[in-house]
């Protein structure tokens, strides 16, 4: 990282800085830390992933690092504390950006040693009366800190409604993020067959993803047969037989910004009839939830749009043998008969977090915001038909099947746009494509 391959402009971030502080007293120090490294196992780490916040803020992608706001005489000063340059650390570590090359590269005004923090914050909190900060990233901050203060103000619900709303350049990055996904997608499924092991599939994905300068923006869930009923399966270790479902939900991240793709797909290549069932039914459900992604839907309409489809759908197959009314249940839950089958929400916020923050998940207890153009979601229904389960008893014909299809949509005045929609989803476009790279 040298500052060369930022994703925004200075502009951008200072504007984004500027929009932030606006909705801070003067009076405050604001303190944004990024995580440090978590340990994988004795002294070996895992891959560093800044924290959210700093990236939306200034783009400062190393660990051990914190962006700080204070204001002097009216004027608000942006800062990083950054590591500094260190030759034996670098030497085994790799090179440092270090404290000159933030302040001449990074959209800040000034830049210190993250060695000289407690002593440079202590110093600005003789002056201020109030403090924000994200604790539980940064131990020796949220010590200082806390010897100053009584109450630690959280930033995160401004910058939260902030994030929510992407910039033309943040859209045009999630763009290739979808993109990217749906091609890792498509090559996927040229390469399945009958016998394939999960992992292989998962290989494919990620390959692609690495191929192309990319990373797994959560880790890829491939969950063949009677995996794919499990929702947050990513054991990726059975072999999947002729005649199975495969369900693969993976995503990547372009400059910090995540796709989050899921396709089901049979890997002999053809869909069964009762697969088909149900798979035309899911794929009716987000087709329904993905036209009610307007500007001025509230999320609890975009989930009724998607779980009237699944119930009345439900009901036709015989599945459900109640009402329409039993099978929905009431709003805002929806906790219906249906919801045996679907257990999760229709979709979530999709940013620079692949769970993004901003709002409640649909079909969840909280409430999310009207949608606003420039808002990214993903909406993802599915039905999951698991023959283990006892809770239940699952119609014969439907058992082991796990169907999910999940795409991302950017909410614009004109309407809806699939940023995944290169990724093949009607029957005949997947039965087309499954095994021709084989
Ligand atoms: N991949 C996680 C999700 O779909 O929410
Ligand atoms: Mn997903
Ligand atoms: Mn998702």
């Amino acid at each position: 990282m040298d500052g060369t391959d930022l994703p925004f402009s200075k502009e951008e971030y200072f504007d984004r800085q500027s929009s932030f502080l606006e909705n801070i007293s003067e009076n405050s120090l604001v303190l944004i830390p990024t995580n440090s490294l978590s340990t994988r196992s004795n002294d070996t780490h895992y891959r560093f992933r800044a924290n959210s916040y700093i990236l939306y803020l200034s783009g400062w992608a190393d660990p051990d690092s914190v962006w700080m706001a204070f204001n002097d005489q009216g004027k608000w000063f942006s800062s990083l504390f950054v590591q500094p340059r260190d030759t034996k650390a670098e030497i085994w570590e790799g090179k440092r950006v270090g404290v000159e090359g933030a302040l001449s590269n990074w959209p800040i005004d000034r830049a210190y040693s993250i060695e000289d923090l407690v002593e440079i914050v202590s110093s600005k909190l003789q002056s201020k009366n109030s403090v924000y900060s994200i604790p539980g990233l940064n131990e020796k901050l949220d010590n200082c800190v806390s010897g100053f203060v009584d109450e630690i103000l959280d930033p995160r619900q401004i910058l939260d409604k902030m994030r929510r709303i992407k910039s033309s350049n943040e859209i045009e990055i999630m763009k290739k993020s979808a993109k990217l996904a749906s091609l890792a997608h498509i090559e996927a499924m040229k390469h399945t067959y009958s016998g394939i092991g999960e992992w292989e599939i998962q290989s494919k994905i990620e390959g692609y993803f690495i191929k192309n300068q990319s990373e797994c923006s959560y880790p890829s869930i491939v969950g063949g047969g009677e995996n794919a009923t499990i929702l947050h399966y990513k054991t990726n270790r059975s072999v999947i037989d002729s005649g199975q479902l495969v369900l693969v939900d993976a995503g990547c991240e372009i400059h910090g910004y995540a796709s989050d793709i899921t396709r089901t797909w049979p890997v002999n290549g053809k869909f069964t009839d009762a697969q088909k069932e149900i798979y035309q039914l899911v794929l009716k459900a987000e087709l329904a939830g993905i036209e009610a992604c307007k500007v001025g839907s509230s999320w609890d309409s975009i989930h009724a749009a998607t779980s009237e489809v699944l119930a009345q759908g439900l009901i036709n197959l015989g599945i459900l043998e109640c009402s329409l009314e039993e099978a929905i249940g009431d709003p805002p839950e929806f906790n219906g008969e249906y919801r045996k089958f679907f257990m999760h929400g229709t979709g979530h916020f999709l940013g620079l977090d692949v769970h993004d923050v901003g709002g409640g998940r649909q079909g969840d207890k909280e409430k999310g915001p009207t949608l606003e153009e420039g808002m990214v979601l993903t909406i993802e229904p599915g039905l999951y038909f698991g023959g283990w389960r006892s809770d239940i008893q699952i119609p014969e014909r439907y058992s082991g099947i796990g169907i999910r299809i999940e795409d991302d949509v950017l909410v614009t005045e004109e309407g809806p746009i699939i940023l995944s929609s290169s990724c093949p989803k009607t029957i005949e476009e997947i039965e087309s494509i499954v095994g021709i790279g084989v």
